[in-house]
């Protein structure tokens, strides 16, 4: 069996669910209050943290491991292994955020990527110390075996992030399937004032869900995938979060402004895709912007 195929089957198998609802609970818990949260997951920055920081500690520890293969390097081999331990632990704290809003299968294989990168950072801890004390083979070979843990760690993230998309802008992706032709979404007099509401655009072969929310003349219309995992924004609320008007997420309560599609409020990290609109005889049309033709 393959690593990926192995990773598809843990991704189905609950029998650790109780133990990482534990752990789920405890993140939250922890990563309190929201602000801290939405600052791991990068909202502030419009794109997720997670995959920024962790940079940091793999660049460190592979350019660690090249530099320990070169004898006379071996002291700056460790100011990297050092930095890579320190640079760990809000990489860390941003990964076990967004894991903690994530759908079940994709918990459960987190639970394993943290775990192998719990079992790197000490081994990398422990070569630390090993190399202080002036045991430098040992200190090499942990480094070595910590390397070998956080190259395995990161295929899973990987396949976190790209099999089981847990990372990408599900909004984009459903933006995708929509033409770049006006959409006629009907009368601005049939739409709710202040809330949702469920229209469709002309897909290639299928109907795209859109979120329409008027304010009094004025109408902005979103691809109605959320952003961050697919939640149906158009079942959700309109509501003010720090400051702004936006358009809040059912499932998870990511908030998106309502008049930039930025997101307010986490876990989402990209921005909710927005539709241009026009009216035309009293006929709201919407279309996607120039970037997507
Ligand atoms: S799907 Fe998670 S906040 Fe919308």
């Amino acid at each position: 069996m393959s690593l990926m195929a192995f990773l598809d089957r843990w991704a189905d198998v609950p029998t650790y669910d109780k133990a990482i609802e534990s752990a789920r609970r405890a993140v939250n818990a922890a990563l309190r209050p929201q602000g801290v949260k939405d600052l791991l997951h990068g909202t502030w920055l419009g794109h997720s943290l997670h995959p920024v920081l962790v940079q940091v500690p793999v660049g460190s520890w592979v350019s660690a491991g090249v530099l320990d293969a070169i004898p006379r390097l071996r002291p700056a081999a460790t100011v990297l292994i050092g930095t890579g331990v320190a640079a760990a632990v809000p990489a860390a704290l941003s990964g076990a955020a967004d894991w903690s809003e994530q759908d079940v299968g994709v918990r459960r294989l987190g639970a394993l990527h943290a775990l192998a990168n719990t079992a790197a950072l000490s081994l990398y801890v422990g070569s630390l110390l090993a190399r202080g004390s002036g045991r430098g083979t040992l200190g090499r070979v942990l480094s070595y075996a910590g390397l070998g843990i956080a190259g395995g760690s990161a295929a899973v993230g990987g396949h976190m992030s790209y099999a089981q998309s847990s990372g990408p802008s599900h909004s984009a992706t459903a933006a995708r399937a929509l033409t770049s032709d006006w959409i006629d979404l009907g009368p601005l007099d049939d739409l709710p004032e202040g809330k949702p509401a469920l229209r469709t655009g002309k897909g290639g072969s299928v109907a795209v869900p859109l979120a329409a929310v008027r304010r009094g003349a004025r109408v902005d219309v979103f691809v109605g995938a959320c952003a961050h995992l697919s939640g149906p924004l158009y079942e959700g609320a309109v509501e003010e979060v720090r400051g702004e008007q936006c358009l809040v997420c059912p499932w998870h309560g990511s908030a998106f402004d309502l008049d930039s599609g930025s997101p307010r409020r986490g876990p989402a990290a990209n921005p909710q895709e927005k539709l241009e609109v026009r009216m035309e005889a009293g006929r709201v049309m919407a279309r996607l912007p120039n970037r997507h033709r």
